[in-house]
């Protein structure tokens, strides 16, 4: 075994690329739960390669056989159920896993200096992930798959002047159809996870480049043993390969129960029009995208005024693109001196507080039917949600911080 080892680092860094990213990867002892985040997006991911190139071998992307392709891989193929389930309990696992490791990453202020380019690394995956999300969403070619994508492309059509073309461009036909499912499909199974895989290497090179933050918020390399060696830190493996472990573990009890015994969530992972095919004579009387997406939509449905001659459509579609652009230029807007929310002042506590609470009530809020009291309340709370980003040079700035110990407290 080692000779053949030594064989291939003779001609490929192998043992070099073990040590640099795993075996001395020294990461910071602290670690809590927050951190099992990370490896668990990197299972989930695995997962939906996994079952995706399975279910690929039964389903058919075309507009007359895609339903009926499904049920074939629901009721004929052997676990064809179980991949499905697999797959698409999978996708909300994976939203569930990313904002949590996004929350973990505004918790810690993991997007400080020198973690820029971790943190947009991340955006550009979180981005690449719901255009995967919502491709993949319109395979099953159901109701809410054939009404969802109808919506979401005709958001295009509100861009003065190209609107139009674009929205016409995307869907490759004057209305959702076979064709747009083709692309669809072709974008879902090969280009976009192809970028998503890239974006990952980029994402965990950039984060072994600089170190991994920590709850402290400390910088583990200021303090080093005589070898160089940061004092606060531990090898990944065995110390976190193992650990890592555990949250995989709980993950999967957690995962399988919903696999097994939820996998339609109450409609919130498969929703209840979608066991209907797709038919472009009979929009359902509720239109609503899955819930990872629900607060933007909330925001999108919003905007109700016309302004400068435009219509609230496209100041919606401005709104919701501007609430997710404006997640890139984070590090920049946070000037305080500490990273970890433990020494920020009680200003940050409640701003990050107020945040959390919009995007999860804005959430809600995207998933039931628009009244003029609830569209009053997603006014408010889209107004909240920017706030938190707007107001942050200035409460970072002027509130007092806790001062910050020398070595990791545990
Ligand atoms: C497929 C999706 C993703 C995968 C597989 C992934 C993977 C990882 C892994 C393995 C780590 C190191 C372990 C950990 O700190 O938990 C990490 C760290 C990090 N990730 Fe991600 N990530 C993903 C998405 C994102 C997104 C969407 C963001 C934010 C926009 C993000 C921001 C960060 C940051 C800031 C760190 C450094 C955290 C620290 O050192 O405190 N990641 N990521």
């Amino acid at each position: 075994m080692q000779k053949l080892i030594n064989w291939v680092d003779e001609r490929l860094p192998i043992v070099d690329a073990w040590n640099k990213h795993v075996g001395k990867y020294y990461a910071p002892k602290n670690f809590n739960m927050w951190y099992f985040f990370g490896s668990l997006a990197m299972l989930v991911l695995v997962n939906q390669l996994v079952t995706g190139i399975w279910l690929t071998m039964s389903y058919n992307p075309s507009a007359e056989g895609a339903f009926a392709s499904v049920e074939y891989i629901m009721r004929d193929v052997e676990w064809g159920w179980l991949l499905r389930y697999l797959h698409s309990t999978g996708a909300s696992a994976f939203f569930v896993v990313v904002y949590l490791h996004m929350f973990r990453g505004l918790m810690y202020g993991s997007y400080q200096k020198p973690r820029e380019l971790i943190w947009i690394f991340g955006m550009l995956i979180y981005l690449v992930l719901m255009a995967e999300a919502f491709m993949g969403y319109l395979l099953p070619w159901g109701q809410m798959s054939y009404w969802g994508a109808q919506v979401i492309v005709n958001l295009f059509g509100a861009i003065p002047v190209i609107g139009e073309d674009l929205s016409l461009w995307i869907r490759g036909d004057y209305l959702i159809s076979g064709i747009t499912l083709n692309r669809f499909f072709a974008l879902h199974v090969v280009a976009l996870p192809i970028v998503l895989l890239g974006l990952v290497v980029l994402h965990i090179l950039a984060l072994h480049e600089v170190g991994s933050n920590n709850p402290d918020g400390i910088d583990i390399k200021k303090n080093k043993d005589e070898n160089g060696i940061p004092k606060d830190g531990i090898p990944f493996h065995p110390y976190y390969t193992v650990h890592d472990l555990l949250g995989v573990a709980v993950f999967f009890f957690i995962f399988f129960i919903v696999v097994f015994y939820f996998p339609e969530m109450g409609g919130l992972f498969l929703e209840k029009p979608n066991f209907e095919p797709a038919n472009s004579l009979k929009t359902p009387e509720h239109i609503a995208p899955v819930w990872y997406f629900t607060p933007f939509y909330a925001m999108l449905r919003a905007v109700t005024v016309d302004l400068f001659g435009l219509d609230a459509k496209f100041w919606g579609v401005v709104v919701m693109g501007a609430a997710i652009a404006i997640l890139f230029v984070l590090p920049w807007l946070d000037k305080s001196p500490v990273r970890s929310i433990r020494y920020k002042g009680w200003m940050s506590k409640v701003a990050l507080a107020i945040f959390v609470v919009s995007f999860i009530i804005l959430g809600y809020l995207g998933i039931v039917p628009a009244t003029e009291g609830r569209t009053i309340a997603a006014q408010i709370l889209t107004v909240l949600y920017f706030l938190y980003f707007i107001l942050m040079p200035f409460y970072t700035r002027m509130e007092k911080t806790k001062p910050v110990p020398e070595r990791v407290t545990g």
